[in-house]
Parts: structure tokens; C-alpha cells; sequence
């Protein structure tokens, strides 16, 4: 379950990614050397989910900054900044990114007098830290997750929110995985996920590993499979949730919550707290990443599916209304509406 989606390797002081583009194919590691590396891997999906992509960002500019200007204080912090902001911009919807690189950044900025090499080793273990947090806030949404189903439940996912999103459980299949250890089984549908295939090429795999009963099917079979009376639950991830409640998360994903409201299954979103962007209030501030028509018309297709010429329309992700949330499932608890004071509660 251990995917090992971002690695630091040791011996050559380089990230270390799988590519999640070759699977389910191939399973192929790639090393992050440059910033452009990291900021291609991120923009290309290469290393993706909100969590994963902050662990990447993090460990990527704590080698990054072994290449920087080690004598003057000023010159390494502005080439830090510059940088940071740099990777910062290969997405913008998942939170996780910023927060991570903000985390990064803190530790140069606290530590103007100390050498070079000393505020090195403190981002080492700030990047460390980052991904032993994620570790445990997955172990934790899983519980509390899986408080919410009982043995034998269907359960829809959309896109991927697990083990290849973020570190060992995952999120939304967090409570999936964590079952299967404790004896309680869950089926699990996972829609295919257009138009990059996150489901059919990325859930369905680690599931299928895993063990877990998985069925794949195309994203609009979701409502025939809930008016099968086959689902008790949604669990789907989240790149950013509002301070009102509102999540952006994989295009898609408020289709499945308002099939959940028609056919009254509960809609539960999980991810861990440091995707609650508590500066945003509501889901029309979070920016929305548009994507190449390319991957539309032609990717994993063996010849182009419509003209050259078609316009295409290709958000990355939607906002789920929170009036369509059950609840938000995170590592600090289970939160209700009205998200506004639940949500708020949390971070205080
Ligand atoms: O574009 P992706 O593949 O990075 O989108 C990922 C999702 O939407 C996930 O559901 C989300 O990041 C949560 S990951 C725990």
C-alpha cells in the first residue's frame, strides 16, 4: 500500500517520483534534478494529488536550495522565493502546493543569521516532517471514515484520493484500506475519471492490489449504479475546501454529489486539514486550472476523436456546493454543517 509516489534518495540528493503516467503500464521512477523538472512533473501529472504534490514540492526545494548560492543570506533567500513561486505556479487549485512551499519558505525566513548549510539541513527536516504529518493525518481520516460505513457497503469514488495522492492510506479510499486490515470489506466503484482516466488507470490499480473489490466504470454509469440501490456512500479527495464548506476537487465531482442528493446517499468529502483554506471563503475564489484541449480530443486515444479545429472546454476540476456535503471527514474529526462555524471550530 506503500506506494512510494516521492522519494528522496539519499545517495544523490535528488527527488525520486514514480511517474503515474506510465501506469498502470509500467511502473517507472523518474529523478527531479532541476526546478523545471519539478514544476513539468507537477504540471504534467507525472506526480499528482493534492498532498503528493505538496510532499514533491517540498523535498524538491530542499535539493534545490543545496544548489543555491551558499555564502550571502540575501542572495540565497531571494533565489529561494523565486523558485518557490516558480513551482507554486505549475497548478493552482490544490492547496497543499502553496501551503507546502509557504512551510518551506518559513524556515528560511526565521532563520536569517544561521549559515547556509544549517538552514539546509532544517529544510530537509521540515520536508520530512511534512510527509510524516501526511502519513498520519491519512491514518487518521481513515478512521474516522470508517466509522462512517459498515461492513459489505458500496462505495463510489471519483478520480484518485489514495495511496498514489498522498502517503500510505490515502484519503477517500483511506477508510477502504484501513477496512480491508480490520476485516470490514467495502466494494468499491471507481469512475473512470475523464478525461485524464485517474480512476481507471490509478484507483482501480492500487485497489486491484490492494485486494479490495473494485468495479471500474465510465463516470456517467454513476447514477446506474446508485439507482441499482449498490452504493451506500460517496467518499471522494479534495484539492481545496472553502471556509464556507464549498471543495474543489476533480472535474466531476459535484455531478456525483448532486446523483448522491437525487438518489439520498450520503456525500462525504475526506482529505487531511491542510487542504482547508480557511482565506478562502467560498468556492467561487478558488482558481480553477484549465487544461490543454489535447487531452480531450486525442489523449489515450490512437487517433485524434474530434477535428483539430474544435474548440474544447477543459477544467481540471468543479466545486462542490456544500450544501450537497454530508460531511467533511478529516485527521481532526468529522465536520457538519454549518460549515462556516464547524470548519472554523477546527482551527481554532
Ligand atoms: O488532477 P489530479 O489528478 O491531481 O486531481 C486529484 C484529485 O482531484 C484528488 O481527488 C485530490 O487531489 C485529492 S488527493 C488525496
Amino acid at each position: 500500500m506503500d506506494m512510494m509516489n516521492v522519494t528522496w534518495n539519499a545517495a544523490v540528493d535528488k527527488v525520486v517520483i514514480l511517474d503515474q503516467t506510465k501506469l498502470p503500464g509500467r511502473v517507472e521512477y523518474v529523478e527531479l534534478a532541476t526546478a523545471e523538472d519539478v514544476y513539468q512533473a507537477i504540471f504534467k501529472l507525472k506526480v499528482r494529488g493534492a498532498p503528493a504534490i505538496g510532499i514533491c514540492a517540498a523535498f524538491s526545494m530542499y535539493v534545490l536550495a543545496l544548489a543555491m548560492p551558499q555564502e550571502e543570506y540575501g542572495d540565497f533567500s531571494r533565489e529561494f522565493s523565486r523558485t518557490k513561486e516558480y513551482i507554486a505556479s505549475s497548478r493552482p487549485t490544490a492547496v497543499n502546493l502553496r501551503w507546502a512551499l509557504e512551510r518551506m519558505e518559513k524556515v528560511v525566513t526565521a532563520h536569517p543569521s544561521s549559515p547556509i548549510q544549517e538552514i539546509c539541513k532544517m529544510l530537509k527536516e521540515e520536508a520530512d516532517a511534512i510527509q510524516r504529518e501526511d502519513i498520519e493525518m491519512c491514518r487518521r481520516i481513515a478512521q474516522y471514515g470508517l466509522s462512517l460505513v459498515k461492513d459489505g457497503d458500496g462505495i463510489l469514488t471519483h478520480c484518485n484520493a489514495g495511496p498514489l495522492a498522498t502517503s500510505r492510506y490515502g484519503t477517500a479510499l483511506g477508510p477502504v484500506f484501513l477496512g480491508k486490515e480490520r476485516g470490514i470489506d467495502l466494494k468499491v466503484f471507481a469512475d473512470e475519471t475523464r478525461p485524464l482516466l485517474q480512476g481507471a488507470r490509478l484507483t482501480s490499480y492500487e485497489l486491484q492490489k490492494g485486494g479490495i473489490d473494485v468495479t471500474l466504470i465510465c463516470d456517467n454509469m454513476a447514477s446506474m449504479v446508485m439507482k441499482n440501490g449498490w452504493v451506500q456512500a460517496c467518499f471522494v479527495g479534495c484539492d481545496r475546501v472553502a471556509a464556507n464548506g464549498d471543495t474543489a476537487n476533480k472535474i466531476g465531482t459535484s455531478g456525483v454529489a448532486i446523483l448522491a442528493h437525487h438518489y439520498k446517499i450520503p456525500f462525504y468529502v475526506l482529505g487531511p486539514s491542510s487542504t482547508i483554506d480557511l482565506d478562502c471563503p467560498t468556492g467561487a475564489d478558488i482558481p480553477i486550472e484549465l487544461r490543454a484541449p489535447q487531452e480531450i480530443k486525442e489523449q489515450f486515444y490512437s487517433q485524434p476523436m474530434a477535428l483539430p479545429e474544435t474548440k474544447c472546454y477543459n477544467p481540471a476540476f468543479d466545486v462542490t456546493d456544500h450544501s450537497l456535503i454530508t460531511a467533511i471527514v478529516t485527521d481532526r474529526g468529522i465536520f457538519r454543517a454549518p460549515y462556516t462555524e464547524s470548519l472554523q471550530k477546527m482551527r481554532s
